[in-house]
């Protein structure tokens, strides 16, 4: 199975602060009172990574002292995407950099046997399909939620490059994400060792709608 290390569709966020607070949000002491907090700072990290791209058209503006000849963000408005329940925590995270973006939800839970996603809700913006879509998820195990929020996406007109966001995956998931569509972006912030008997990421964080909402 491939690193992901050469694959220009897989961005891991080597910074230190993020793979530092990505220590403290795998500790199992950590509550779910800090977790929120890390999650929304780590989906704000990323966010600035996964913007990266976006472009640019000249702008001027008159500054108190003269003209500056200045670049504001062009091209398509921007719509975060979150996947019921873990990915509301990083909606404010994202929101705090680019605030005007609109908010589409998908509701879907795996099935404790079977792994696969079962949906539950969708309401998305009235324009997804102008808009440019993050898709935000704290984990990507088997990879089968993102991939049914992709075709979803795919199914309303959802046209140009998804971007996934997640905080870790495993390699099984990237792999069956990346083949599942072809105009697709993933960032994490750590690709782990696999998965477990119980699909669940190894050495990963747990159950992450657990641990933000205190429900275990
Ligand atoms: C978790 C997680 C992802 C999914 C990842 O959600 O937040 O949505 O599992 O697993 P996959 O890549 O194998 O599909 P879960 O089903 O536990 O629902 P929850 O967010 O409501 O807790
Ligand atoms: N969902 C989680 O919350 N954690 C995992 O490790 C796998 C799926």
């Amino acid at each position: 199975m491939s690193d992901f290390a050469n694959d220009p569709r897989v961005t891991v966020l080597d910074h230190p602060m993020v793979q530092h607070k990505l220590s403290i949000l795998r500790d199992a002491r950590t509550s779910s009172m800090q977790f929120r907090a890390l999650v929304r700072e780590l989906a704000m990290f990323e966010a600035y990574e996964a913007t990266r791209d976006l472009p640019l058209e000249d702008a001027v503006v008159q500054t108190p002292v003269a003209t500056a000849f200045c670049k504001t963000i062009s091209g398509k408005k921007l719509a975060v995407v979150p996947i019921l329940r873990a990915g509301l925590g990083m909606v404010d995270g994202v929101l705090e950099l680019v605030p005007a973006a609109r908010v589409g939800h998908l509701g879907m839970y795996r099935n404790e046997e079977t792994h696969k996603p079962v949906p539950y809700y969708a309401k998305l913006p009235e324009d997804i399909a102008e808009r440019s879509v993050l898709v935000v998820d704290p984990m990507l195990a088997t990879g089968g939620s993102a991939i049914a929020a992709v075709r979803y996406l795919r199914e309303q007109g959802v046209a140009g490059t998804i971007k996934a966001m997640v905080l870790v995956a495993a390699p099984e998931g990237i792999e069956a994400l990346l083949a599942a569509d072809d105009d697709l972006r993933i960032y994490t912030c750590s690709v782990d060792d696999g998965l477990n008997e119980a699909a669940y990421i190894v050495p990963g964080l747990g159950d992450a709608g657990d641990r933000i909402f205190g429900t275990k």
